[in-house]
């Protein structure tokens, strides 16, 4: 049975390790662990945790992650938010296979039989990340082509943190109050294994969800760092919350009950220039919020539930924070947090449009960019290193658009400024039905092959997904 909610201890996932300076090794494989009390799932993940380690590191600092591959199907991992080397980016089809197992691209796979599109390394490989850039919560996860949805429903997420002397350098709460959280969704069965509508349960010949299952997968169970509506014993003090949604197709409305705000201090891309205030916060899978809380304006005792107000029933409840002590607090919010020069429409070279759309009808139904299925190796667009372009995306449902490489700011929605949830540099942005936005997209760091997709990720595996390639 479902615990009740607030019960369980909310996890903190742990720091991962170097094996030497700058170096880490990370094994993706498949473990018993315990979600729903008093049963275990199978989870894959990457140190058999789920969430998988945190990766703590700096700006700048040159980072190697060998990731082995010990599960039963290839894998791809993809840093979210990284400004990485082509080679490094996590490419769908550039997949590690455990060693000693063989892999035919699957039937009907969306790259084909073409197989100067598949790249395979055997048993593990080296991921190089740079890190040149701000910092950021950065998240990673697996990217495996056509199966990226029930890959990353089994688990296969963690966060990777990048930290500079900017950030340090301000009086936001730190340490034990500086709390990363990975929401999503799942669904279980009564044994506790994760009960997911993939149609092959195998994962290696055919891919895709029950036809029921098009608009994506949500669960009935909401995690939290892995915990099902956890609870944690906080000071009255403030917290910097970094709120990721790594749910596969589930968008929240999040808010404080009985009360209270978020203070944002950063967007999936690191600080904003100054602080916004919300009551509430619309996060698409895939977004970041990094907010503050401040516990002190609860009497001690008072519990704090964060709640979705877009959820009904089990999906309305996140998590719960219980006031317990008074405590020293020498934190602060300061009202300049960063420098962001406001984005300039007039300084993009080009403007391009990308339309997510469903196309064709019954069985023939695909979710594509532009009327096009997701063709490895036929880029939509080949930007110029070192320069802004501004992309507009159209849509007919809900689809957070996720661009690879590249940070954008939103300049409009639907002809009209951003909203308060838009600020600051970004790297998903939640496209609403029949909405029109548009995000000045600044390409730096490399050439070469990188993706822009939908980051729902049904719609990502059923082919919403192009290539661009900087010049
Ligand atoms: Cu979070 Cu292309 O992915
Ligand atoms: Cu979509």
């Amino acid at each position: 049975a479902l615990p009740a909610p607030f019960t369980v201890p909310l996890p903190i996932p742990k720091t991962a390790v170097p094996v030497r300076p700058g170096h880490y090794e990370v094994v993706q494989r498949a473990a018993r662990v315990e979600i729903i009390p008093g049963t275990t799932t199978e989870i894959w993940g990457y140190d058999g945790t789920f969430p998988g380690p945190t990766f703590d590191l700096r700006r700048a600092g040159r980072t190697v992650i060998r990731v082995r591959n010990e599960l039963p199907v290839p894998t791809s991992t993809h840093l979210h938010g990284g400004v990485t080397p082509p080679g490094s980016d996590g490419y769908p089809t550039d997949l590690v296979v455990a060693e000693g197992r063989g892999f035919r691209p699957p039937p009907g796979a969306h790259a084909g039989h073409d197989l100067s599109q598949w790249t395979f390394h055997s048993g593990a490989r080296d991921y190089v990340y740079p890190l040149d850039q701000r910092a950021a919560t950065l998240w990673y996860h697996d990217h495996r082509m056509d199966f990226t949805a029930p890959q990353v429903w089994r688990g296969l997420a963690g966060f990777l943190l990048v930290r500079d002397d900017e950030d340090d350098a301000l009086p936001l709460p730190k340490g034990a109050r500086d709390l990363p959280l990975m929401i999503c969704d799942r669904s279980f069965e009564e044994d506790g294994a994760f009960r997911y509508p993939e149609v092959d349960p195998s994962l290696l010949v055919k891919a895709g969800v029950e036809d029921d299952f098009m608009e994506g997968v949500e669960g009935d169970v909401i995690l939290v760092n892995g915990a099902p509506w956890p609870v944690l014993d906080v000071d009255a003090a403030r917290y910097r919350l970094r709120l990721l949604n790594a749910s596969n197709a589930r968008r929240y409305r999040l808010a404080l009950a009985p009360g209270g705000r978020f203070v944002q201090v950063g967007s999936d891309l690191g600080l904003l220039a100054a602080p916004v205030t919300h009551e509430a916060i619309t996060i698409a899978p895939a977004e970041r919020f990094d907010v503050v809380v401040d516990f002190s304006a609860y009497p001690v005792g008072t519990e704090v539930t964060l709640v979705n107000t877009l959820g009904t029933g089990s999906t309305r409840d996140v998590m719960r924070f219980r006031v317990a002590r008074k405590a020293k607090d020498d934190s602060a919010v300061p009202r300049r947090l960063s420098r962001i020069d406001p984005p300039d429409r007039s300084g993009a070279v080009a403007t391009r449009v990308f339309d997510f759309r469903m196309t064709g009808q019954g069985g023939g139904a695909a979710w594509t960019i532009n009327g096009r299925p997701f063709r490895p190796g036929s880029p939509l667009a080949r930007p110029r290193l070192n320069t802004t372009e501004v992309w507009r995306f159209t849509s007919d449902f809900h689809h957070p658009v996720h661009v690879h490489l590249a940070h954008f700011q939103v300049l409009s929605r639907g002809g009209r400024p951003p909203a308060p949830t838009d600020a600051g540099w970004k790297d998903t942005v939640d496209v609403r039905p029949y909405e029109v936005v548009d995000v000045l997209v600044r390409f730096e760091g490399y050439r070469g092959r990188y993706m822009l997709h939908c980051h729902n990720l049904e719609h990502e595996d059923m082919a919403m997904m192009a290539d661009f390639e900087v010049i």
